[in-house]
């Protein structure tokens, strides 16, 4: 009950899915090249909260980035996982309560939160499911 399985095989690159662990909204994302790319750009010593999108995701699986949706600053959920478009300008997720924007690594990079959105504990459990918890 406390962990959540999730068939990741339809989510095509460039798309992300909300699904629901712990009763809050999980946010999965297949990473395109390019926005895998966009997050090593960034010099994580110039981040509100440091990190790399390898520290992030795991090994060999760079390109799935699953966090909570759940926005650092006061709890509401952002937008960018399944609103099309609506990525903010960093191109990650976007926060409409107060305008906070995080980048294709799910880092915080403009508004008020104060920290990265949250990486859940989890693990491939093969190459299509992921358990979450
Ligand atoms: Fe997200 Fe305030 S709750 S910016």
């Amino acid at each position: 009950e406390s962990s959540t399985e999730l068939d990741i095989s339809a989510i095509q690159p460039g798309q992300a899915i909300k699904a629901v662990f712990r009763k809050q909204p999980v946010f999965v994302r297949n990473l395109t090249p390019a926005e895998i790319a966009e997050a090593g750009k960034v010099d994580p010593g110039s981040l509100r909260d440091p990190q790399t999108l390898e520290e992030r995701t795991k090994e060999g699986k760079t390109n799935w980035l699953i966090t909570m949706g759940v926005c650092t600053h006061l709890g509401c959920v952002p937008l960018g996982a399944g609103e099309g478009e609506v990525k903010g300008e960093f191109g990650g997720y976007f926060c409409p309560c107060h305008g906070s924007s995080y980048d294709t690594a799910a880092r915080i990079r403009k508004g008020p939160a104060p920290k990265n959105l949250e990486v859940p504990p989890y693990e491939f459990t093969s190459d299509t499911v992921v358990k979450i918890g």
